[in-house]
């Protein structure tokens, strides 16, 4: 499975998002992860439909949406109204997953659930055929820049099981302290979908972040465009 990276804005100058969406593009980001807080599911706030909309006006790629939010169907409409392409929601914050899923795909954008640290991945046993991505959480959600959690990897290796037993292949994106130093080990571990916020923008030069980070994943030597 061909591997997608997903810069996070989370991590972005807010001030200037429509120049670091642009830096990231021309690094080759396949995708742009957009992290939505309500200070309620995570203790953070961040945005909203409205600067989704204004992202979307500056974007190339589809953009994917990580809704760390209670309550999500009531939002998940005008999300995708905004523009987002991709909707994640966390099991931990939905009592009725199958209807918030079905719901993403009706309205037509690919959906995806998140699952926390210590969630583990059999609470995917049952949905795994309706899903079209699960992302995997290896920090907790609220804040960039945090460290790894290395369990993470184990946790990738389970949720994979889990798909092929339930006859998926949906990609597996992973989200949290991704940067040079493990996203090799995260793509032979079965992620092929990797989110990275701190890696990237927090380097000065976002564009050549985006291309060393696929460099890395793919086992390219450095500098390479692979
Ligand atoms: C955390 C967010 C992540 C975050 C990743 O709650 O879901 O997408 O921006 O940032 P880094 O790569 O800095 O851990
Ligand atoms: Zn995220």
């Amino acid at each position: 499975m061909s591997v997608q990276i997903a810069p996070s804005i989370l991590s972005a100058d807010f001030a200037a998002l429509g120049r670091d969406i642009a830096a990231v593009e021309r690094g080759g980001a396949d995708l742009i992860h957009v992290d939505v807080m309500d200070g309620h599911f995570v203790p953070n706030i961040t945005i909203g439909p409205p600067v989704v909309k204004a992202i979307k006006r500056a974007a190339t790629r589809p953009l994917d949406v990580h809704l760390m939010i209670e309550q999500p169907d009531l939002y998940i409409e005008d999300f995708v109204k905004a523009g987002a392409n991709m909707i994640s929601v966390h099991v931990e914050a939905v009592p009725h997953l199958h209807r918030t899923v079905h719901l993403i795909k009706k309205l037509g954008a690919k959906a995806g659930v998140v699952l926390n640290p210590a969630t583990p991945a059999g609470v995917l046993e049952e949905i795994a055929p309706d899903l079209d991505f699960v992302l995997v959480m290896s920090v907790n959600p609220g804040f960039g820049g945090q460290a790894f959690i290395r369990h993470s990897l184990q946790k990738l290796r389970r949720v994979r099981e889990v798909l092929t037993r339930a006859g998926s292949s949906a990609p597996i994106e992973i989200d949290g302290g991704i940067d040079l130093g493990n996203v090799a080990e995260v793509v032979a571990a079965g992620a092929s979908i990797l989110v990275a916020g701190n890696a990237i923008f927090g380097s000065s030069d976002a564009e050549a972040a985006t291309r060393a980070l696929r460099a890395a994943a793919v086992g390219a030597p450095t500098g390479s465009r692979a």
